[in-house]
């Protein structure tokens, strides 16, 4: 019996067919462990979003083996991968997917409240989670009247509320400004460490990535590298990183 949380073996995805198709991921294996924070890079259509989706249960792989703890994704039917979703996995997109005629403190709620659990419970929940991204005096607020970084606050809160096993961001500073991009980072990287929350994150942006503790690298659908922070500080391993991307080639504006 392994340990990993996520257990990735040789997976593949092809879009499309015959003469169109595309295969955007190649032969890609590894392991997760409860409590890390991994971040994946590479430059733009590489498949770091496709990866991120087939992981996430969103998008299914041509061919290879997906297993979260004890469960094989590829063996559930609709039904029981819609349960295993909603009670296991969190997300956090790049355009936030806030419903706009719910409050922050609705919105929040929403998979809990899927999941029918008691109210008080509830309530509590929402209580430390918003404090603990500092958004609690802005619970009766409707999306359109916060930001840009209050939004990505609140939908990092509703896809952490149901303290799922692992948690899927794909660019979730993207629309970010650096201080609000900061300020999420610093916060999820806290879970990290404080909750043992298990995170996956997409980013093309090194300054994101170094709050991981560790990144996988993909070029053309395939891993190609692979770093671990250990104990080097955030800036340290934000150098390495730059070095990393250049060392593999490719111009670096093609990543930053
Ligand atoms: N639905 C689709 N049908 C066909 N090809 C697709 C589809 N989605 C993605 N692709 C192709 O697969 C490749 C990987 O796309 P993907 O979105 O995973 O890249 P990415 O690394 O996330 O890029 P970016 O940094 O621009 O978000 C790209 O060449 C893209 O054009
Ligand atoms: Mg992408």
């Amino acid at each position: 019996m392994t340990d990993a949380l996520l257990q990735v073996k040789n997976v593949e995805k092809t879009y499309g067919k015959g003469a169109n198709a595309f295969q955007a991921l190649k032969n890609i294996s590894f392991d997760m462990a409860p409590g890390e924070f991994v971040g994946i890079m590479g430059p733009s259509g590489s498949g770091k979003s496709t990866l991120l989706n087939v992981l996430a249960t969103i998008d299914s792989p041509t061919k290879g083996e997906i297993h979260i703890e004890q469960d094989e994704i590829a063996s559930l039917n609709e039904d029981k991968l819609a349960d295993f979703r909603r009670h296991h996995l969190g997300f956090i997109f790049q355009d936030y997917n806030l419903l706009d005629s719910l409050t922050v403190r609705e919105n929040i709620l929403l998979p809990l409240a899927v999941a029918k659990r008691p109210v008080a419970e509830m309530k509590q929940r929402v209580d430390s989670i918003t404090a603990a991204f500092g958004i609690n005096t802005l619970l009766d607020k409707y999306p359109y009247q916060i930001s840009g970084g209050q939004k990505q606050r609140t939908a990092a809160c509703r896809a952490l509320i149901s303290d799922p096993k692992l948690v899927f961001a794909d660019e979730p500073t993207g629309a970010l400004d650096s201080a609000s991009a900061t300020d999420l980072l610093e916060r999820l990287s806290k879970l990290n460490e404080t909750q043992a929350s298990t995170i996956m994150m997409v980013t093309h942006d090194a300054f994101a990535a170094s709050f991981c503790r560790r990144i996988l690298f993909i070029k053309d659908g395939r891993l190609s590298q692979e770093i671990f922070r250990r104990n080097l500080t955030r800036k340290q391993f934000f150098q390495q990183i730059l070095d990393t991307l250049s060392s593999m080639g490719g111009a670096a504006d093609d990543i930053i």
